[in-house]
């Protein structure tokens, strides 16, 4: 099933404990104004957004092109009690490029054969966890 709709809509699509995963690729980083950050698809408005559609526990894979965005979404994850894992400055540094399992995005596919890094995250959440 395909749904296209806005990130910001999710709970109304999603009952809570239906998505366990969510992937986030090369969302747009709303560079340039400081009120534009609450657009960015891993601002904390959204990351509660996902947990409501997560129930108890879930994941968000993430990867970007953007330095700066990534850095802020290192915080704004922390922020939220999210814990980070396989946490990449360069996903496809190494003698063998990109690891396998890798799904390339269009956008990935882009920058990379430009020759720049590309930022990858895990993020998890278990409110079963003590
Ligand atoms: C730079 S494109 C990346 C496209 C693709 N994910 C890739 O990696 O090749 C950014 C995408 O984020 C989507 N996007 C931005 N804000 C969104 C939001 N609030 N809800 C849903 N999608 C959003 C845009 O529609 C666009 O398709």
């Amino acid at each position: 099933m395909f749904i296209i709709s806005d990130a910001s809509k999710l709970m109304e699509i999603f009952a809570p404990g239906e998505i366990a995963r969510i992937y986030i690729n090369f969302c747009d980083p709303w560079p340039v104004r400081i009120k534009w950050r609450k657009r960015r698809l891993t601002h904390v408005n959204f990351l509660k957004i996902y947990r409501a559609v997560m129930g108890d526990r879930g994941e968000i894979f993430f990867k970007t092109d953007n330095r700066e965005l990534f850095d802020f979404s290192l915080g704004q994850f922390a922020q939220e009690g999210w814990r980070l894992d396989n946490v990449s400055f360069d996903l496809h540094a190494g003698a063998d490029g990109p690891p396998p399992w890798n799904i390339m995005t269009e956008y990935e596919e882009k920058f990379s054969s430009q020759g720049m890094p590309i930022y990858r995250l895990e993020a998890y959440f278990d409110s079963r966890e003590l």
